[in-house]
């Protein structure tokens, strides 16, 4: 059974103690509601050293929602995953915090300029450092969520010095997310190995989300023309297609055509994710749609050497 922590200084001298003993520490930050897609993460934290000890947060941080977003109605069920956490027989700690920030006063720290998040929407000005990637926070995710990156590398970097980890383990299903905080470990040397997990997907090729279960059984299936178009384009470049134009395109038709509504279809530099045109190197398409009231997003790592 994982022990379940509560408050931020057990957390670090719980993490400390692990240390002494002469483990080391991985860390598996969550939002909950979890899916094989989380456990495999667990997976890897638990092969990552031997001996190790694994953390999995599960915090839903509210520094990364818009409050135009779906803070207020994203899933939980932690009775849920402690049982999945338990059953894996790897994890040692869940930390699960029921807030990582300080509220303040309630009024609304002066803000930086622009878009504002759900925490300051809240919650004032009880906190006002940020921790921002500057470029790439910018592009894909970042253009229609313009918070979003800026919460993530905030409450990672929050938990990275709560915990303190050796090893934190993120997935690449939010391959944006992933080169972001590898960026942030590198750009402010945190002494941490980031390791990035391959996408755990249904059977019928939908990668795994926690907010699929907001979808209806028709959105769902028409949700598939996403890792289809992502399939088809990848055959398509590995057989010589590897005009970029035209495979974003077949994509947003696909997409459109099972009724979604296309956020972007960007094909980039898989490290640095500037847009290319042609696919003669490392290259990752990534897509966000919207199906009914979901917004959805997934990729596939091309290379056509
Ligand atoms: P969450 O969406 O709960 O995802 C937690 C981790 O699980 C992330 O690293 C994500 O990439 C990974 N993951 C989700 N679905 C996956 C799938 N189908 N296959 C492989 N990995 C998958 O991402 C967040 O939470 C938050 O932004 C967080 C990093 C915890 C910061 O709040």
């Amino acid at each position: 059974e994982p022990e379940v922590i509560r408050d931020k200084a057990a957390m670090r001298a719980w993490s400390r103690r692990r240390r002494a003993e002469g483990k080391t520490v991985a860390v598996v930050p969550t939002m909950g509601y979890l899916h094989r897609g989380h456990l495999s993460l667990v997976s890897a934290a638990a092969a990552s050293a031997d001996p190790v000890a694994v953390v999995v947060t599960i915090y839903v941080n509210p520094s990364q929602f818009a409050p135009t977003e779906d803070l207020a109605t994203y899933p939980s069920d932690f009775a849920g995953d402690l049982r999945k956490l338990a059953s894996t027989g790897v994890v040692d700690a869940v930390f699960s915090p029921a807030d990582l920030y300080d509220r303040g006063t309630g009024r609304r720290a002066a803000a930086s300029g622009g878009a504002v998040s759900c925490l300051e929407e809240e919650a004032g000005d009880g906190h006002e450092t940020w921790v921002r990637v500057e470029r790439l926070e910018k592009g894909l995710c970042g253009a229609s969520r313009p918070v979003f990156f800026r919460g993530v590398a905030t409450i990672v970097s929050k938990l990275f010095n709560i915990i303190e980890p050796d090893v934190a383990v993120f997935g690449k299903k939010d391959y944006q997310q992933w080169r972001v905080i590898c960026r942030m470990v590198r750009d402010l040397d945190f002494a941490i190995e980031v390791i990035g997990s391959e996408i755990v997907r249904e059977t019928d090729g939908l990668a795994m989300s926690s907010r699929n279960v907001h979808l209806s059984r028709e959105e769902r299936e028409k949700a598939l023309s996403i890792s289809r178009s992502l399939v088809d384009a990848r055959t398509a470049a590995l057989n010589g297609n590897t005009d970029c134009e035209q495979i974003k395109n077949k994509i947003v038709q696909t997409m459109t055509e099972n009724g979604g509504q296309v956020d972007y279809v960007e094909i980039v530099e898989q490290e640095s994710l500037v847009p290319v045109e042609k696919m003669d190197g490392p290259v990752v398409i990534c897509v966000a749609a919207w199906f009914g009231k979901v917004r959805l997003i997934d990729n596939i790592e091309i290379d056509t050497r």
